[in-house]
């Protein structure tokens, strides 16, 4: 019966309780199609960008019957309302300039380099593990380093 356990996980536990979301055309578009589907913790606890509340939106879209329309305008407010705040204590991996890297991590400067090619080539960073792969960086220095990285 793995199934049973497998669809139990999958059981979203947390309803964005309408009264704690901040008035906007979104609130209603999530009354009406998100609500459904969750309940316990507030959406507020959530910081994403436009591009990263696009991406949910879209998914978390195409469980319900609400329109592109909607979407877009649900997006906004999401965005809005609960934006990616930077840490200033943090250095943002997918911001910094080689410098940084060198100057506030006290990365060598072909780490620095190679971390800055790599995001140019293939896109921003999620975690702190994908800057495992990159060549001539040193993984143990960058693990003792990820307290202080944001994405
Ligand atoms: C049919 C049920 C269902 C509906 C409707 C639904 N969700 Fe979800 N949602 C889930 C499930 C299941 C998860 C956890 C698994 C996942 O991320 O796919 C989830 C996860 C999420 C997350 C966390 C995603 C992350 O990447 O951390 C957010 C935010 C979210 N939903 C927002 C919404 C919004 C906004 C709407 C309305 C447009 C919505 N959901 C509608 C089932 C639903």
């Amino acid at each position: 019966m793995k199934w049973i356990a497998a669809a139990l996980l999958l059981l979203p536990a947390f309803v964005f309780a309408a009264d704690e979301l901040p008035d906007g055309a979104g609130k209603e578009i999530i009354a009406k199609h998100c609500n459904g589907c969750h309940q316990g913790v507030a959406l507020s606890r959530y910081q994403k960008t436009h591009e990263e509340w696009d991406s949910i939106v879209t998914r978390m879209g195409q469980r319900t019957v609400a329109s592109r329309e909607e979407l877009n305008t649900l997006t906004d407010y999401l965005a809005t309302n609960f934006p990616k705040v930077d840490d200033p204590t943090k250095v943002n991996m997918n911001k910094a300039t080689a410098k940084e890297l060198v100057e506030r991590l006290a990365l060598s400067d072909k780490e620095a380099e190679a971390i800055v090619t790599y995001r140019d080539r293939h896109g921003n960073f999620r975690t702190w593990g994908d800057l495992l792969v990159i060549y001539g960086v040193d993984g143990a220095k960058i693990e003792s380093l990820q307290d202080k990285l944001s994405f």
